[in-house]
């Protein structure tokens, strides 16, 4: 089985702006994930996302929620359709007219599988934030205070143990830090502080 999307072009340009709303973006995400932890994650990332474009780069709040979305609904069609990730997801939000740039960033989240290099910003960074997040939120729940007094060097520590989150690419993380030019110590510490405060629920 291969996810090779095949194709380098997403979206139409005619299209830049063009958004989801929070509602329809939500009503997605419920209706193709029903794994309650799958969910968690793209909440997760889709929060990440937005942290860093307004709190590190400054944008404003149209061009933040571009970035939420992509980060939201990054693995949408992987609960339901495996087989089709990510190509289910960047076909609809195509016939949704969705601005081309989200669109890319989903496709290039994971360019071993799809075949589409992480190239703007949001690309590089949803890729950096995927594993990583995923990793975080793992030790987070063996720890008896969860996010509370997690530390820089807990997490390095663990991601130097290869049996820990052993799905976590740890190859994938270091190419995502060299991409995005942000330090591997830089993002972890940005992801403890802000999904450490976030009180997304997953079932919502
Ligand atoms: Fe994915
Ligand atoms: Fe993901």
């Amino acid at each position: 089985m291969s996810l090779q999307l095949g194709r380098q072009s997403f979206g139409d340009p005619s299209n830049r702006g063009n958004v989801l709303t929070r509602l329809e973006a939500r009503a997605l995400l419920h209706d193709w994930v029903k794994n309650d932890r799958l969910k968690l994650h793209m909440e997760q990332v889709g929060g990440l996302m937005a942290a860093w474009a307004k709190k590190t780069l400054g944008l404003d709040q149209e061009e933040t929620w571009k970035w939420e979305m992509a980060g939201l609904l990054h693995d949408a069609d992987w609960d339901q359709w495996p087989d089709q990730h990510c190509k289910k997801i960047i076909e609809y939000l195509e016939e949704k007219a969705v601005d081309p740039e989200i669109i890319r960033a989903i496709a290039s989240h994971g360019h071993l599988h799809f075949g589409v290099e992480p190239e703007t910003r949001m690309d590089k960074m949803l890729y950096a934030f995927d594993e990583l997040s995923g990793l975080i939120h793992a030790y987070s729940l063996m720890r008896p205070g969860g996010y509370e007094g997690m530390e820089l060097k807990g997490v390095l520590k663990r991601l130097k143990e290869k049996t820990f989150a052993a799905n976590v690419s740890r190859d994938d993380i270091r190419d995502a830090c060299e991409r995005a030019a942000v330090s591997l110590e830089n993002l972890v510490v940005f992801i403890i502080e802000h999904q450490g405060k976030s009180k997304n629920q997953a079932t919502d």
